[in-house]
């Protein structure tokens, strides 16, 4: 497939920053300072693109507000992956009829993956009049531009060109505050998996500079930032459209070795491609977490190969053993879709099999959702959502006991982890993650968020551990 790497200049993205500054500048002038809300749906990757509109908003001199009724501006990132995180998108934004009758100058943009689906855009298009601005994730470089098109010519602005999309350096970061930092080092994907939506409306798989992945890591970790996480949809196949040769492995090790007490994480992994040099990097690099999402999808090859997903289970079941080789005390969790067309009783409990022999830490369950324009959308589908839903709670209720009895072996051990959080409930006020990113409950005072402690592990459930901080 010829693709080629299309790189968003400095000049461009110098642009939108100006465009920034005279937004920021109109909105000075007028004594106004104007809030803007955030929403985003969906994984990590749409995480890390709000953190740009907030970095673009920001210096277009907006602050912000959970508060719909109170936003001048009001964003919805959405995702695609399955029809229920779409339907509450647009439930989402029908409510904001309201608050845009209280405040008709209220701006409302729609952006992200969904709407980078046609039969999307034209929706809102059609049935939501209120919403002023739609991009998709191709455009979200020059979200000033275009919010700037809104403002000045008073009209609605539809941006959804199809695209193989391109790389952006240099685009404004707004970060939560805390101790955890996604780091996107690619975009897209090529693996076009038969179920999945993500390969068209995020483009080919393109690779960040390593240069610009180390920089920007170590200004997170100057920043104080202790776990960092690399995000892609493959992060297997990292570097091979870059002219050097860098792999993945490579980039982990860049960052490993850059100084700083931090905790390294990376998702996801496609089972297809993960090397035995990742696996003896991971094991060598003392920043990297023992972790790996390893989506499997399906126990039963022949579904695997509907899916189009290049491995067998035995090929899988393979690459388990040989990254626990290396990584004894390995932390796997995993991705299932539970009833792809046509999947049979026999085949399901292939994928009931495959979870008793791995036996994962946790799991991301999923009852297959159409989606339109994917070769699964007209495969034949003759189970009913009842079927699936059994076969569903059936693979829940299995891993739900897997994760329960896992985490118990924890308790009596000693952990070092990292304190990340003081919202937690009642006297177990802190979050901490096990390097293996094992959530653990702890009592303590919250100026110990930010540091790395030693637990003794006292208690434990199906969702997380509980313990006491050590002073010894
Ligand atoms: N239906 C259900 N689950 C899906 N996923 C992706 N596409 C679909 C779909 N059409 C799941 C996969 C993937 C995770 C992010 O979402 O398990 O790994
Ligand atoms: Fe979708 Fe497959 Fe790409 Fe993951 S690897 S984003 S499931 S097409």
């Amino acid at each position: 497939m010829a693709y080629k790497r299309t790189e968003i200049t400095p000049g461009e993205i110098e642009r939108q920053r100006d465009i920034c500054a005279r937004i920021r500048e109109t909105y000075l002038a007028r004594g106004i300072r104007p809030l803007a809300m955030v929403d985003t749906f969906g994984c990590q990757q749409n995480e890390a693109d709000s953190e740009k509109l907030r970095g673009y908003l920001a210096e277009m001199g907006f602050g912000f507000t959970d508060d719909s009724a109170r936003a001048d501006f009001v964003i919805l990132n959405t995702c695609a992956v399955r029809e229920h995180a779409e339907q509450r998108v647009l439930g989402n934004v029908g409510a904001l009829t309201h608050t845009k009758a209280a405040n008709p100058d209220q701006i409302i943009a729609v952006c992200g993956c969904m709407v980078q689906q046609k039969h999307m855009a034209e929706k809102l298009k059609r049935s939501y009049p209120i919403v002023d601005l739609v991009f998709g994730p191709h455009e979200l470089w020059r979200f000033p531009e275009l919010y700037q098109d809104v403002l000045t010519r008073h009209r609605r602005v539809f941006a959804i060109d199809p695209s193989d999309g391109a790389v952006a350096e240099g685009i404004p970061l707004q970060r939560d505050k805390g101790v955890k930092a996604w780091l996107s080092i690619m975009y897209g994907c090529n693996n076009f998996c038969t179920y999945c939506i993500v390969p068209y409306v995020r483009g080919r798989e393109r690779s960040r500079k390593p240069e610009d992945v180390v920089a920007e890591a170590k200004a997170l970790i100057a920043a104080g930032y202790k776990d960092i996480t690399l995000l892609g949809q493959n992060v297997n196949s990292y570097g091979k459209d870059l002219a050097e040769p860098v792999d993945f492995a490579d980039l982990l090790r860049m960052v490993n070795d850059l100084e700083g007490d931090f905790v390294l994480r990376f998702m996801t992994s496609h089972p297809k491609d993960a090397t035995e040099k990742l696996f003896r990097t991971m094991a060598e690099c003392e920043k990297c977490a023992h972790h790996l999402h390893l989506p499997v999808q399906s126990g039963n090859s022949r579904i695997l190969k509907a899916m189009n997903r290049s491995y067998t289970r035995e090929k899988y079941l393979a690459q388990v053993a040989l990254a626990r080789q290396y990584m004894p005390d390995l932390v796997l969790t995993t991705d299932i879709i539970v009833g792809f067309p046509g999947e049979t009783d026999e085949e399901f409990n292939d994928t009931l099999t495959l979870v008793d022999e791995v036996r994962y830490d946790a799991m991301f369950t999923f009852i297959y959702s159409k989606r339109v324009g994917t070769p699964a959308a007209s495969m034949p589908d003759p189970y009913s959502r009842a079927d699936k839903q059994v076969h569903f709670d059936k693979l829940v209720e299995l891993s739900n006991t897997i994760s329960a009895e896992k985490h118990a072996a924890y308790e009596g051990t000693r952990q070092r982890v990292l304190i990340d959080g003081a919202d937690g409930r009642g006297e177990w006020k802190l979050t901490a993650r096990t390097k293996g990113g094992r959530l653990v409950h702890l009592q303590g005072d919250e100026g110990l968020v930010g540091q790395f402690v030693y637990v003794d592990i006292t208690g434990s459930n199906t969702w997380s551990l509980y313990g006491e901080i050590t002073t010894g």
